[in-house]
């Protein structure tokens, strides 16, 4: 199997620290074109606007060519198995392949035969290891560290790759982590999925004392149950700004994208001096420089 990027959950504590100060360097903008000549395939089977921009805008800065093919594009709407789309895209020589697919494990079924590096930019509800770790760079740009922090993960955790590969890299630091959202979206066996996870269900509980609030999106596209309406929803799981009077101080508000105003959270918190969302969307490209250029180089 070739080195690409699955997962957070195979890397070690020094290389995740390794991609986060390389991603550090690449947040001072400029071309650096260390990829030159090489090609990126992206290759998205679910939607995606930040993720692929962003992957593409990386490739581009490193001086890579790039093509980016989604799903409804591509062969496999006339019946051409996943296998076969990638060896083909194989057969065209590109360096890596930055993919995105509902299916879990779909990439690291596909990494096993091919000889092309696959960066994983989302896998059913299983992993999405550059959120995890655009995530992690925008919390240590406003706290200088990664730390023994407390982390309320909030909303859809069922559904959730970014709830996933954000709990196997903030355990790596010593992080304390709660998940909370309805009980239907909150399945137990979570909280072996590494030392320091707490479930519950009461918003007032994961917040207080939190340094940082990370809200989730529904997932309806991955939901078979009739879900909650919107209002009922931002009821009992809306982040509102008198639930950040219950953090730290100086506790910050995180979401991976797309914001559903009056679903998670409200307007006025998306707005707010503690949200740093569009931070997350800055450090996207820096910290998927940083890997492509690890995968590829
Ligand atoms: C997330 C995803 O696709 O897993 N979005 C993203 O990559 N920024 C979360 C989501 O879609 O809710």
């Amino acid at each position: 199997m070739t080195a690409g990027l699955l997962g957070i959950e195979g890397l070690g504590r020094p290389e995740i620290e390794a991609i986060l100060e390389r991603s550090r360097y690449f947040q001072s903008p400029g071309r650096y074109d260390t990829l030159r000549h090489r090609l990126i395939v992206n290759l998205f089977f679910e939607a995606s606007t930040r993720t692929r921009t962003s992957f593409e805008i990386a490739a581009k800065r490193l001086g890579a060519d790039t093509v980016s093919i989604t799903a409804s594009s591509s062969s496999v709407s006339k019946g051409e198995s996943l296998v076969d789309t990638l060896n083909t895209l194989v057969a065209m020589k590109p360096q890596a392949i930055v993919m995105r697919h509902s299916a879990s494990g779909a990439p690291h079924f596909l990494a096993r035969h091919l000889s092309t590096p696959i960066v994983n930019a989302g896998d059913g509800t299983h992993e999405h290891p550059t959120q995890a770790l655009l995530d992690a760079l925008t919390i240590f740009d406003r706290r200088g560290s990664l730390e023994n922090l407390r982390v309320a993960i909030i909303g859809d955790i069922a559904h959730s790759r970014v709830a996933r590969s954000n709990v196997h890299l903030l355990s790596r630091f010593g992080a304390s982590i709660v998940l909370c959202g309805p009980p239907a979206l909150l399945p137990r066996e979570l909280e072996q999925l590494a030392p320091g996870v707490e479930l519950t269900n009461d918003m007032n509980e994961a917040i207080r004392d939190a340094d940082v609030v990370m809200m989730l999106r529904v997932q309806l596209e991955r939901q078979h149950e009739v879900p909650m309406a919107a209002g009922e929803y931002f009821r009992f799981y809306g982040l509102r700004l008198e639930h950040m009077a219950l953090a730290k101080p100086d506790a910050i508000v995180m979401h991976p994208g797309p914001i559903n105003r009056g679903r998670e959270l409200s307007s006025e918190v998306a707005d707010s001096q503690r949200s740093v969302i569009l931070n997350q969307v800055e450090n996207g490209i820096a910290v998927r420089m940083a890997v492509l250029e690890k995968v590829v180089a």
